[in-house]
């Protein structure tokens, strides 16, 4: 702890708050943000070398673990050649036809350098292609940090969002909608009255950036229908559900098929890497071959597209996806026993697990969390990092299992879990 406190004092002094992206900060967990200095597998160890079990996994790119070797040298194969060219690259067309070739609903593939950057130009494309402004999203869902995708619901159903951060313009909330999740009928009227404005919908393939809150099957459905009818662009945001859930993607996991997809995260193995993706006629609008205008200059390249290229690979070859299910079944098994609405409870899909408090059943939608959870979080937070373990520092972010997990790991977590509901209830 002594060498994190003194790089944060230094941090402080300068980049706000310390940090390059809030979070980290651990202001709703409390205490000092620890760095880390290396990960190994399932582990990291920080700067005073402490070692810990790492739930957050690199927010969730990490799905093979940590310093994986076939990806540490592919990413060095790259380098050693030089990192950059921008110019086209094998390595680019390599890494899309490994996408494309598992994702039958992708025709055509455009990579970015985030999963903002991914949104921001499919929603674009989506407005470029229907010639329409206005979009639509849920309450609680999270697209990265675009002006327009940081708007909360406002007082009625269809009118206008409002930002919620400063510095966006109201007048780009006018164009956003929210709507609860888990709410057919308000879905419904909102297509009444807005749908033949609306360019797009943007739904996170399974929402957990608010807690974990995997929708029903109908909803998904409905939504797919009501774009059909409306002439809306579905947009499957799965920046952080893409290769995390069952059937590899949101989408395929409720058997349907999106206009658009976007994707983060786990397809650049931890190097910054986004992408969007989807029906060629949409796609086609893309510059150069259409009249939307997206670019990078570290678009696609070497590096992130070799370090994607490699982590897919493995995770195809090596069928991590139901390596982990069956590691997430074990963790079930082990977690379910000590849940309860005085403890907490436990929620997972594919390789994404969260612990919410103070109710029965897991909650679908952002109003359903139960205020005072954070608080909870935090102490559990706190005696987790005493024990070993890394969790994300906020009670509303999920936790990530990666293939290099074992069930003497779990064993240890959930060991964990029982000494601080002891403690809580001593
Ligand atoms: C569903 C979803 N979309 C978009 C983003 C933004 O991605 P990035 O942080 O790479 O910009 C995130 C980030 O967590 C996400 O979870």
């Amino acid at each position: 702890m002594k060498q994190s406190e003194a790089l944060f004092d230094r941090a402080q002094q300068l980049m706000p708050g310390g940090v390059n992206s809030p979070v980290r900060a651990f202001r709703s967990v409390g205490g000092t943000p620890l760095y880390m200095d290396r990960g190994e597998g399932a582990y990291v160890y920080d700067v005073d070398q402490k070692r810990y079990l790492d739930f957050c996994n690199s927010w969730g790119p990490l799905i093979l673990g940590h310093n994986r070797a076939e990806v540490n040298q592919a990413i060095k194969q790259v380098i050693d050649r030089g990192w950059t060219f921008g110019t086209p690259v094998r390595e680019e067309i390599e890494l899309a036809e490994m996408v494309l070739s598992r994702l039958p609903h992708v025709d055509l593939i455009r990579f970015v350098n985030s999963g903002t950057e991914a949104v921001m130009s499919a929603v674009r494309l989506a407005r470029g292609y229907t010639g329409r402004e206005r979009i639509l999203k849920f309450s609680g869902c999270y697209h990265g940090h675009a002006d327009y995708l940081l708007i909360e619901g406002g007082s009625g159903l269809a009118t206008l969002g409002k930002p919620s951060s400063a510095g966006v313009p109201e007048a780009f909330a006018a164009l956003t909608s929210n709507v609860p999740l888990n709410a057919p009928a308000k879905l419904q009227r909102y297509f009444e009255e807005l749908g033949d404005q609306t360019a797009a919908v943007l739904m996170e393939g399974v929402p957990a950036n608010n807690g974990l809150l995997v929708q029903e099957t109908d909803l998904i459905h409905l939504l797919r229908k009501l774009c059909d009818q409306y002439g809306v662009v579905l947009i499957f945001d799965e920046v952080l559900s893409g290769f995390r859930v069952p059937r590899h993607t949101a989408h395929q996991y409720y058997g349907i098929t999106p206009d658009l997809v976007t994707f983060g995260k786990v397809i650049g193995g931890g190097m910054p890497v986004g992408a969007y993706g989807g029906r060629d006629e949409i796609m086609r609008q893309v510059a150069p071959l259409g009249p939307v205008y997206q670019a990078g200059t570290l678009s696609g390249n070497p590096v992130a597209m070799a370090a994607g290229k490699a982590t897919l690979q493995i995770y195809f070859e090596e069928h991590v996806q139901d390596r982990i299910m069956a590691l997430g079944q074990y963790l079930d098994s082990c977690i379910s026993p000590l849940c309860g609405p005085t403890s907490f409870g436990y929620t997972r899909i594919g390789s994404l697990f969260w612990l919410y408090f103070h109710r029965e059943t897991p909650p679908l939608a952002a109003e359903d969390i139960v205020e005072g959870s954070a608080e909870s979080y935090a102490r559990l937070h706190r005696f987790m990092l005493k024990c070993g373990i890394y969790l994300a520092p906020s009670a509303y972010e999920v936790g990530f299992l990666n293939a290099a997990m074992t069930e003497a790991d779990m064993d240890f977590f959930v060991d964990a879990l029982g000494r601080y509901l002891e403690l809580e209830h001593s």
